[in-house]
Parts: C-alpha cells; structure tokens; sequence
C-alpha cells in the first residue's frame, strides 16, 4: 500500500468525515460521490451511497479536473504532501521525543494521556516529522456533528473528559449542524435533525469540559475580532476546518497543518504537535506562481476556486490583489475578501496555505522568494474566470425553476457583511416599492457577531428581520446536507464552498441580491 493511501485512510478521513458529514446528514455512513475518496465508514467497508445522496458533487480535492477526469495531482488532504512515500517508508521513520514525551507515552502522566500521545507520535511519524513542538495561542476544533458514524471519536473524547483532561488553551468550534430556533423550527426537519444527530448532546458537553466557551463562540471564522481567536503570526497551533487553517496559515501567519476532526483535540489535550508541512518553512513555500490579470475586481470565490482546482495541495503565490488591499493590510472590512478567496481553495481543492503579494505576512517579509526553483505559473483572466463559472452546474431538479430560498454566510459572515448585506437587499427591497424580500434569506453568522450587529445597527437589524433576513450560527453547509434538502430547496449563494458541496446554485452578489428581492433566477446569471 502507498503511504499516501494509508495516510487518506487512517489518518486524515476524520476531515473527510466532517466534511461529507455536512453533505450527507448522517446517519447513514456514506462513500462519497462519483467514486472517489472513501469516508471512514467507506474506508471499513460499510459505505454504500444512500439514494439522497447520489448526485452529491465530488469534491475537487480528489485531484479531479473541471472536466471530470485526474489533473494528476497526487494529495493527502493535510496542505502537506508526502503522496510518494510508501508505508515502509512511514513505519521506518521514528520522531525524537524529549524525556518528558516519552514519558508521557510510556504512562506517567495516565493511561488516557499515553494513548492520544501514541496516536500523536504515529501521526507524525507517518508524515515524517522529526519532533514535536510545543503549542500555543488557541486551539479550533471542527469536531461539530454530532452523528453516529462519529461516535467511536465521540466516546474517546468523552473518556479523556472523564478523566479530567482539558485543551492547553480555551479553544473556538466550528458552528453545529442545526438550528432549530431560527431556521429548522418545523416538524419534518426537526425530525429529520434527532434523527441524524444522536450524539449532538454529548459532543457539546464533551467541548464544554475540554474547555470551549459557551455556544455563542460556535463558528467556523474563529479569527474575527468578536470571536477572539486570532494567534500571532508565527504560533503553532493545530487547528482543524479548512477555511480556518487555510486563513489562519495565510492571513495571521500561524503555523498549522489540515488537521482532521479529532486531530485537532488530541494535540490541544496534549500541548503539542509533530512538526511537518505547513509548520515548516520548507512546507510554506510555493509551487505555484498565480497572476490574477482580470480587468475589473475578481470574483473571489470564483478565482478560489480556479486556484484551489489547479494547485490542489500546493501553495500558490498569488499577485494581482494588493490594489484591493489599501497599504497592504487586511482590515475587518476588507477580509471578508480573502476568507472567500481562501476557501474556495481549500474547499476546490485542499489548499492550507496561500500567499498574497504585499499583503499577507509571509509575502510581505519574503516576497518572491518564497517560490520553488521550478515554480509553475497559472494566468487567470477574464476569460479563464469566466471558464470557470461557466463549469458550475445546475444541480437543482427543476433547472429552469425559480430560487426559493438564498445563504449567505460561508465561512460565517464578518460584522461588515453582516451590515453590508443588510444595506444592499433593504436599499433595493426600497427601490423596488417592496418591504419583504422574495425568498428567505439565511445570514450564517456566529452569536457574538449577530450580537455585535444589534448594540451597533439596531435599526437596520429590525429591518432586515422584517424584511426577510434571518440570523442563523449553524453551518450552512449541514443545512444544505440535510436529506432530501434538494428536493425542497433551490438554493442561491455567494458562497463558492457552499456551491462547491451542495446543489446550491453559485451568483455574484449583485445578482444575489437581484435574486433575494425578485425571487427569479437573473437571466444574464
Ligand atoms: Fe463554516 Fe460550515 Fe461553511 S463550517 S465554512 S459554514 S461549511
């Protein structure tokens, strides 16, 4: 066996499971689409694509092109490639532990403590790491669904709680799967939620005696200034989600790999992580030099995706961004743009770290020399990010029908989306003689932010809530997985992950508004 295959198996289908568990509500283990990578349940043998989930799109970060066939990229789904090495290899390779890790794997400090270090030590072993390095800043967790083919992580988690362990740090959660009080408050889908749900209770208390904060922290964009997780560029951490290692990596300037769900919690309950890939400098260099040359601002999500289907796992060193970026910095109102951008990229394909020319800190520190010897180069202009839109498909049963409802919010809004969205429907719900908006529209943001919003734009907040507008903290993407949601919803969003994992139907924002106060889908769309 490869080691790349042993790698997607045993340690890295946690990520897969927390992202197809998004897709596929749950309780059904399932292999995901058109026969690509095997979740843990595929991986043991007990996948079988439920009906529901049958034209659930493969994801990108299988390496296959917008065409459907393999660009020939070979991956691992942690941002660190080692797709080569074969299982040998992997079990030759020994990290070196100080006196005090060995210790703590031979028992001294608990049973429970020398299990998790033994997984820690395979894990980087397996990636080739040649130490551990001690944490810091705040763990996040992307352990968040709590169903039963999760449940064996669950129960494990469940005992270290039990026996009294904790993070090293207070640490942020992704958003959960439901909300039953501002969006899935009717019978079918609460139904469909206990059901698919089982152990969300348990996790819940698992994270409280871990050491999360109350659920009002729960969100995906754990670095926002309302939320408070945000390292200083340079930190270890070991953070799991995808958009949030990919901008923790590339905008804060943290040192992370992908972790897997679980992953993430094992080296917060020891402190440590094995040093490879993104933590490294050889890991955090470029492959790829990406020029974007497109005459007017990008559509961002649309060039995430285009980078995140052609670089796959590589790091890509992006140029043609700063004018978007006055003085070079990333300010609370403009970076909503790169946590688009971003990922995209990590959802199209399984990029953890991207670089901005004279805007993100390792850019700025080291600029080109941040590239390999023999760098690749991809142009995206007009052209090619208009071949890129054109690849999305329609996933919706009835194609030609109208939207019926519209999310925003993937990764969770910032406050300046929150306020902006807020003017642009309610400005043109003005302009066309209207006081409620055509269709739902579900704003995903987490607590602290919505919080935010109504101390700070009360006003404007009521009007959005009369008009249309509904605040929600779960994730928008396991709302979308619910069973049968395609069958009930023909969803718009500006979101390229969300389009990405769902039959959700991609458009740019203005045409997303078009569509919230008409309730048609825009023709020139
Ligand atoms: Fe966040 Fe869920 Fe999207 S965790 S990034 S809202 S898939």
């Amino acid at each position: 066996m490869k080691r790349r295959d042993l790698i997607k198996v045993v340690a890295l289908a946690p990520t897969a499971a927390a992202v197809l568990s998004a897709r596929s509500l749950a309780a059904e283990p399932a292999s995901v689409g058109k026969g690509a990578v095997k979740s843990p349940a595929g991986a043991s043998g007990a996948g079988k694509i439920p009906d529901f989930a049958r034209d659930i799109l493969d994801s990108d970060m299988s390496g296959l092109g917008s065409d459907g066939k393999p660009t020939g990229q070979k991956m691992t789904f942690t941002g660190a490639s080692k797709a080569n090495a074969t299982v040998e290899e992997a079990m030759r390779h020994k990290m070196k532990l100080t006196r005090e890790e060995q210790a703590t794997l031979d028992g001294k400090e608990g049973k429970e403590k020398a299990r998790l270090m033994k997984i820690l030590v395979k894990f980087g072993n397996t990636f080739g790491a040649d130490e551990l390095v001690d944490l810091g800043g705040a763990p996040h967790s992307n352990m968040f669904i709590g169903a039963s083919y999760m449940s064996s992580m669950i129960n494990m988690l469940d005992e270290c709680a039990n026996a009294g362990l904790k993070s090293y740090a207070t640490y942020t959660v992704n958003p959960r799967p439901y909300d039953v009080y501002n969006v899935q408050n009717n019978l079918k889908d609460m139904e469909l939620i206990y059901e698919g749900y089982p152990l969300q209770k348990k996790l819940d208390y698992v994270h409280a005696r871990l050491g999360a904060p109350d659920l009002n922290y729960r969100t995906c964009a754990c670095y926002l200034k309302e939320v408070g997780n945000a390292p200083e560029p340079g930190t270890y951490v070991a953070w799991a989600e995808s958009s949030a290692v990919n901008y923790g990596n590339s905008v804060l300037g943290i040192r992370t790999n992908r972790n897997g769900a679980g992953m993430d919690l094992i080296q917060a309950m020891l402190a440590k992580a094995p040093k490879f890939g993104r933590m490294t400098d050889e890991g955090r260099k470029a492959a790829w030099l990406v020029e974007v040359k497109t005459t007017k601002e990008p559509d961002w999500g649309v060039v995430g995706t285009a980078i995140g289907r052609k670089c796959v796992e590589d790091v890509p060193y992006v140029t043609g961004l700063d004018t978007y970026f006055e003085g070079g910095e990333v300010t609370p109102d403009n970076l909503h743009l790169l946590k688009a951008m971003g990922s995209a990229t990590a959802s199209a394909g399984a990029v953890g770290l991207y670089h901005v020319e004279g805007v993100t800190p390792d850019a700025k520190k080291n600029g080109r020399d941040l590239l390999v010897k023999d760098y690749q180069t991809y142009v995206i202009d007009d052209k090619e990010q208009q071949r890129i839109i054109d690849s999305f498909p329609n996933l919706w049963p009835e194609k030609d029908d109208d939207p019926t409802a519209a999310f925003i919010g993937c990764p969770h809004n910032t406050y300046h989306e929150v306020i902006k969205w807020g003017k642009l429907v309610t400005e043109a719900l003005d302009k066309a003689g209207k006081e409620e908006t055509a269709i739902p529209v579900y704003m995903f943001m987490a607590n602290m932010v919505r919080n935010r919003a109504i101390e700070e734009n009360g006003e404007l907040i009521s009007k959005m809530k009369r008009a249309g507008l509904h605040a929600t903290n779960m994730c928008a993407v396991s709302y979308a997985g619910m069973k049968g949601f395609s069958d009930r919803v023909r969803g718009v969003t500006n979101s390229a992950k969300t389009r990405n994992y769902s039959s959700i139907r991609y458009l740019p924002d203005e045409l997303l508004v078009q569509a919230i106060v008409t309730g048609k889908f825009p023709k020139d769309a």
